[in-house]
This record gives structure tokens, C-alpha cells and sequence, in this order.
């Protein structure tokens, strides 16, 4: 099925307003911490999550209660302090690291109640990573590395050929389908991991620092691509970045720091005082 024709079919609660974003409905101001309340229809949903790393001499807190929601097909970004939880926050919502305390809904299904391989095929199914560890493989070419996740999850080759042509020709890259990574700058290697991101049609797309290694205009470049599809298809983007012009670019701004989120974007604003100095999390004693 053409990735037109999915997205179609999908259920949208949201209403895309004239700058293109889609933007989540509000609802009526919401009670304490229930704040994940005022997305109707969410697609994403963290409920007091908690994320402690035990280093055996430390216990770093990562996560002190996390709580808030993406609507479907929002693009929403997620910033702060180097330290203050983000990435692990990414990791946590996409099942890939296990949480310690609360919930965390995606797509209706409690994720701690799937087993890791159910919770792998959901990944493959579902969400596209654009992640710095993600890297493309060097031997394959740019067309390869992007039907890759295709073929690992069983489409023949020769759909899975077509599929990533598609996609390609979306970033731009068709021309670059046969060359390796090697052989492409840096936004055009970044283009493929979105591509290969894209592929599979994932209703979610996690992108860590997705313009951490490129130029302005590279990266303006790749957010304006993003911005297009989550237009265009109603993919639903969630991207950590600590870049602000990145941030100004999304429709919203879910701002973190000492390992909560100080600020949903929707008009939820923590009292300063209960975070310190840097906003990073503070490790302390694991004998406590
Ligand atoms: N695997 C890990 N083991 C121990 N501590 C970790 C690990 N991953 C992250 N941390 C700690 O958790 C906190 C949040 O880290 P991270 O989520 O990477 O922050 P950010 O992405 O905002 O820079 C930091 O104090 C970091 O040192
Ligand atoms: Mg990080």
C-alpha cells in the first residue's frame, strides 16, 4: 500500500491550522499533574515516569516523574540542558530502555505489557528512528541501507525496492541511490537515515539530535523535510534537539530540565524552585 493511501486511512484528531503543523485540540485546563488530559486522541502518553540509572556506586535519577502527551500527528520538540533526560526519555517512550515507575502508552498499548520480541516487531512496524547510534552501514548502498528494515521484517525484494526508491525520491536522493554513505556529505547521509526512518511507514518518527552534526542550512534543510511530511502524511514527530531555530520550527515545545518536564508547551510551567542549578539530573548515593 502507497504511503498516501495508509496515512489516509489513518484516524486524525488533530487539525492542521494554516502554518501546516498539525496542532493538538485543547481541551478544558487540567487538574495537578493529570496534564496529558488536555490532548484529545494522543498517540503518546507518559504518566509519572520514573528512570533511575543504578551505576553501582551512584543512582542517577534520570527521570523524576515525567508526565505528558503527543496528539496524533503532532511535531513536537523536546529541549533542554545537556543531562537533563531527554535522550532517555526518547528511549524510555520508544520502549527501547525499561522504565522504573509509571506508565507509558503508545498507540492505545501499555508498552511494559508487550514482551521484547512483540515489542521489537511493534518498533519495526511503527516507528522510525532517527538516532545518532543508528548508523548506516558502510558496505550497503544508499537504496540497501534504506530497504533494509523491509527486508529484515520480510517484504519481498523487489517491493521493498520500490518502497525505498519512494522514499528516496521524497529526501531528494534518488539520483544517490546507488552510492555508499561514504560517498554523500553529511546531509545527505542524514537524509538516508530518515528515509530508511520513513520506510516502513511509521506512524511515530524519534529523532535524538537529528541536526547535531550538520551545518545551519543542512540542518534547516532537514527539518523543513520533516516539517513537510509530518504536513503532509500526519506523522506524528517527536524530535530532541537543543537547537533552538529547530525547536522555533515545530509545533510545539516540551521543555525539561533535572529530569521533568518544566514546560508542556500547552501552558503547564513548573515552579522553578523545584529544580537545581544546571538543570541536570543529580546523582546521589546509591546506599540511600
Ligand atoms: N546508561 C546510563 N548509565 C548511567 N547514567 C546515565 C545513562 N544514560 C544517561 N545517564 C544519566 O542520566 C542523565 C540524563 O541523561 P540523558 O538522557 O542522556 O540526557 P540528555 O539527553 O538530556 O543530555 C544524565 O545525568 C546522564 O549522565
Ligand atoms: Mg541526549
Amino acid at each position: 500500500m502507497k504511503m498516501e493511501e495508509r496515512l489516509n486511512r489513518m484516524e486524525h484528531a488533530t487539525v492542521p491550522p494554516a502554518d501546516g503543523h498539525a496542532a493538538p485540540i485543547a481541551a478544558p485546563i487540567p487538574q495537578g499533574d493529570e496534564q496529558h488530559s488536555s490532548i484529545v486522541n494522543p498517540i503518546i502518553e507518559a504518566h509519572a515516569v520514573v528512570k533511575v540509572f543504578d551505576t553501582g556506586k551512584v543512582k542517577v535519577p534520570a527521570l523524576r516523574g515525567v508526565s505528558f502527551a503527543v496528539g496524533r500527528g503532532e511535531m513536537v520538540a523536546i529541549m533542554g540542558p545537556s543531562g537533563s533526560g531527554k535522550t532517555t526519555l526518547l528511549n524510555c517512550l520508544a520502549g527501547l530502555e525499561a522504565i522504573d515507575a509509571g506508565q507509558i502508552i503508545v498507540d492505545r498499548t501499555d508498552i511494559a505489557t508487550l514482551n521484547d520480541k512483540t515489542k521489537t516487531a511493534y518498533r519495526a512496524r511503527h516507528m522510525g528512528f532517527v538516532f545518532q547510534f543508528y548508523n548506516l552501514l558502510p558496505v550497503l548502498s544508499a537504496v540497501e541501507n534504506v530497504e533494509l528494515p523491509l527486508v529484515v521484517s520480510g517484504v519481498n525484494t523487489k517491493e521493498a525496492r520500490e518502497r525505498a526508491m519512494r522514499v528516496l525520491e521524497l529526501v531528494r536522493l534518488k539520483e544517490w541511490a546507488a552510492h555508499k554513505p561514504a560517498e554523500l556529505s553529511g546531509g545527505q547521509r542524514q537524509r538516508v537515515t530518515i528515509a530508511r526512518a520513513l520506510v516502513n511507514e511509521p506512524a511515530i518518527v524519534w529523532a535524538d539530535e537529528p541536526t547535531g552534526d550538520l551545518d545551519s542550512e543542512t540542518a534547516d534543510e532537514i527539518i523543513g523535510l520533516m516539517q513537510d511530511l509530518n504536513a503532509r502524511h500526519g506523522q506524528t514527530f517527536v524530535i530532541v534537539t537543543h537547537d533552538a531555530g529547530v525547536g522555533a520550527r515545530c509545533g510545539r515545545i516540551i521543555k525539561m530540565r533535572d529530569g521533568q518536564i518544566i514546560d508542556d508547551g500547552l501552558g503547564h510551567v513548573a515552579d522553578p524552585r523545584s529544580f537545581s542549578g544546571d538543570g541536570q539530573a543529580r546523582p546521589v548515593a546509591s546506599n540511600e
